[in-house]
């Protein structure tokens, strides 16, 4: 059975992560904020996706004249869940919409309307009524709709002239995310605040089709440890941290201390030690994904002159840096950087000049099928200093 992934805020991010986990030849059809692929949705593990926002089962394809039958459809598909999965307690469903034409006061009459038709084969259902014309992830998670047993949310996707009904089997537990990344004790909002979603996407391009247990994950900017954090929750059996500054192995570490209280991981090897990434020596490793040094953080675009200035130190140390693992790398060894582009007036932005010497270097960068190397730019609208997201193999 086909499958329906729903992308983030910018779906470029989620197509590259699917396509780097799963292979692009499974994104058999991409638009707006939606992938179909023809692995079926249990293969996808959602846990580990920070750019993908939803999985779902594709269960029909309607044109859009037939949209007035919707209620038969959606009781006979909810029918059949039931049965197939022996339910006999109350049941929660919600119906979602993205683009049907259907308003929230429609669907909540829509799904009354199968809570009605399901009466009769003596079915109990209680609806999740639309405050939105789609029902929000916490709500999802409430109420249990994402557990086949007690729950189902239908989502109707248009798909050009077609609408596409498909049944939620994985959301993204954004509390779940929140909870990790605003309890743990040691943060520093000028370091930066490395998003724990996309410190799993910059891990997901490093490690590519690979099994994350032969992982052996380097940080060598590790700041904080949200990247280290991360890939221990993924299931990475060595994780390396070093950074430059004394005061960021302190609270890498306490952060580390804290998730292996609170999350049970501590069958893991953790190094983490000081050491300046342009000359360190690291020991075990097969893998590097890191949030590199993004230089001075901006909160305006700056002049010509000064952004030149400011970029030059930052642009070395990454020269010395690369030069420096390059040695330690073995041929293959596949590589993920969070590293700097600095947004101009004409809403363009300013590359690295180092991206372009890549293979003087001794370093490929990654081609991916179906999203180009230069979109791979994670930003807020607000933000100056974006982050390019460069995945590379050393030659
Ligand atoms: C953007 S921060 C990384 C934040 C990190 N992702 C986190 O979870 O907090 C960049 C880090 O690079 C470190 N850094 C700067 N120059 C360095 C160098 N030469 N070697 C190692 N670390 C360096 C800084 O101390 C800072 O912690």
């Amino acid at each position: 059975m086909n499958s329906l992934l729903f992308l983030g805020r910018q779906p470029n991010l989620g197509i590259a992560e699917l396509e780097s986990v799963y292979g692009a030849e499974h994104l058999t059809f991409i638009w707006d904020k939606f992938v179909i692929s023809d692995l079926p949705n249990n293969s996808f593990d959602l846990m580990r996706l920070g750019s993908v926002l939803k999985i779902t089962e594709i269960i029909e394809e309607i044109s859009l004249a037939k949209i007035k039958d919707l209620d038969f459809t959606i009781t006979k598909i909810v029918s059949k869940h039931i049965k197939d999965n022996d339910i006999s307690s109350k049941f929660n469903l919600g119906i979602s919409s993205h683009n049907s034409g259907m308003d929230k006061n429609e669907l909540t009459k829509l799904a009354l309307t199968v809570k009605k038709n399901l009466k009769k084969e003596a079915f109990s259902i209680r609806i999740i009524p639309n405050k939105y014309e789609i029902i929000s992830t916490a709500q999802v998670i409430h109420n249990d709709l994402t557990n086949a047993m007690k729950g189902l949310e239908i989502v109707l996707v248009r798909k050009k002239d077609l609408l596409l009904i498909v049944k939620t089997a994985q959301e993204q537990n954004i509390e779940a995310y929140a909870a990790r990344d605003q309890a743990r004790p040691y943060r520093d909002a000028y370091v930066g605040m490395l998003p724990p979603k996309l410190a799993q996407t910059i891990i997901n391009f490093a490690v590519g089709k690979k099994d994350l247990k032969s992982i052996e994950i380097l940080d060598p900017f590790c700041g904080t440890g949200v990247l280290l954090q991360e890939a221990l929750l993924m299931g990475c059996p060595v994780v390396t941290g070093t950074d430059l500054e004394e005061r960021m192995i302190e609270y890498s570490r306490g952060n580390i201390d804290w998730l292996e209280k609170k999350y049970n991981a501590s069958k893991q090897s953790i190094i983490i030690e000081q050491d300046d990434a342009t000359s360190a020596a690291w020991s075990e490793f097969n893998c590097v994904a890191s949030e590199t040094y993004l230089g001075k953080p901006l909160s305006t675009i700056p002049r010509k002159d000064f952004l030149r200035e400011l970029i030059e130190p930052v642009n070395l140390l990454h020269k010395k840096f690369l030069k420096n693992i390059y040695t330690q790398l073995a041929s293959g060894a596949r590589i993920c950087l969070a590293v700097p582009a600095w947004k101009t007036d004409n809403n363009q932005f300013i590359h690295l000049p180092v991206l372009d010497q890549l293979a003087e270097l001794g370093y490929n960068r990654i081609a991916l099928e179906k999203v180009s190397s230069k979109d791979l730019l994670y930003f807020r609208p607000d933000q100056i200093v974006a982050r390019e997201l460069v995945i590379l193999t050393r030659k």
